[in-house]
């Protein structure tokens, strides 16, 4: 059972030293942040204790707090749109609570009731309004975060916690326009693993990711390509199976030797992160490609396929889902020594599937097409 949390109890401190509104062109992914926080601790005893919003300030926390040593850490990543009305937005925020609870409860923290923090994130949306850009492109980007805060160094659940959010204003993840970029497919690290913790968004899932991420850079490459190897059950083969690239999911167009198009991504088997956008990108996929005659799968699908497909001209497209960049056009990716090409011309730097799921998106979190998954704030 969700814990409940006491919107009425809301506690707003304003600050009084107001940030300057930094000009759209100079903003850096996650580097400036609004001038309030919202927070709210927990503890076993008394459960979720009165919601504040205060001006942003550093935590105060014993060097002992659990957080720090065994990584009682979950997050979320979300954001705020301006729409032409002025009038702000969220985008599916339900299913960022549906997970944050999902990831917290792996790891031991309390879980919430995500339809009053869905209320307060309202609240401190409305505080800091005039932070959110209203370009196209330009949004407010929202983290929340829940730590363990028990001063222990015994490994047992948390007898206290803190949830708490801070929002930083960002642009376009490609301030230039889109650039497709290379990845390298790692084949001596793995993400996840079958039982693992993959699918939640804990910390402790990022920081491992960086090495390869570095490793690949010095080899030229923008991103790494998460891998998993293991037996296709339909033919008996040792595969190296296609999961998820960077911090993003991963998309592939592939053209059947009969002609037929089809999108694929990773199932949700616990090793793949469960993306809002990859889940609204199926399900636009399911409402308006496969009437034109696409497949729309969550299916394993291996290196070997796409490096089938790259080379009879079947891949069509290669994209990463996410909310920070949306989707992310790949031109190549390195494996085994070779460059895979991934059906983007040279002079081309997105393919068509992918800009028509980024209009299609991005269209819904401006609120220009009026739908469900916008939340007016
Ligand atoms: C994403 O939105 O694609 C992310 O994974 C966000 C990142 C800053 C952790």
């Amino acid at each position: 059972k969700l814990q409940s949390i006491d919107v009425s109890q809301l506690q707003i401190q304003k600050s009084t030293t107001p940030k300057d509104v930094m000009p759209h062109d100079q903003l850096v992914f996650g580097r400036t942040f609004t001038d309030h926080m919202l927070s709210i601790e927990w503890t076993a005893g008394d459960g979720w204790l009165a919601p504040r919003i205060t001006p942003y300030q550093n935590l105060s926390l014993d060097p002992a707090t659990c957080a720090l040593h065994y990584a009682f850490e979950a997050f979320e990543g979300m954001k705020a749109y301006k729409d032409r009305n002025g009038d702000v937005r969220l985008f599916r925020p339900d299913m960022n609570m549906k997970r944050l609870n999902k990831s917290v409860s792996r790891i031991a923290l309390p879980t919430f009731d995500g339809d009053a923090f869905i209320d307060l994130l309202k609240r401190f949306c409305k505080i800091e309004e005039r932070f959110i850009p209203s370009a196209r492109g330009y949004s407010l980007y929202i983290r929340p975060n829940m730590i363990g805060t028990q001063r222990t160094l015994g490994v047992g659940p948390p007898g206290s916690a803190l949830l708490y959010v801070i929002a930083s204003p960002v642009g376009p993840y490609y301030p230039t326009g889109f650039k497709a970029i290379s990845l390298e497919a790692t084949t001596y690290a793995i993400r996840a693993w079958p039982g693992g913790v993959g699918a939640s968004k804990l910390g402790a899932n990022y920081a491992p990711c960086i090495v390869p991420q570095m490793q690949a850079a010095t080899r030229g490459f923008h991103q790494n390509l998460w891998l998993f190897p293991g037996v296709d059950e339909r033919t008996g083969q040792q595969e190296d199976f296609v999961t998820e690239v960077g911090t993003m999911n991963l998309f592939a167009c592939i053209r059947s030797p009969q002609g037929k198009p089809e999108l694929v991504t990773a199932p949700l088997d616990g090793t793949i992160l469960e993306g809002v956008v990859r889940d609204s990108i199926l399900a636009l996929a399911r409402e308006r490609l496969v009437p034109e005659g696409w497949t729309v799968s969550e299916r394993p699908f291996t290196m070997r396929e796409l490096t089938e497909a790259s080379s009879e001209g079947r891949l069509m497209e290669v994209f990463g889902s996410g909310t920070a960049a949306v989707v992310s056009p790949v031109r190549n990716i390195g494996y085994q020594g070779k460059i895979i090409e991934c059906g983007l011309p040279p002079d081309k730097e997105v393919g068509e599937v992918t800009l028509r799921m980024l209009d299609w998106i991005t269209g819904i979190q401006y609120g220009d097409e009026t739908h469900e998954w916008s939340v007016k704030v």
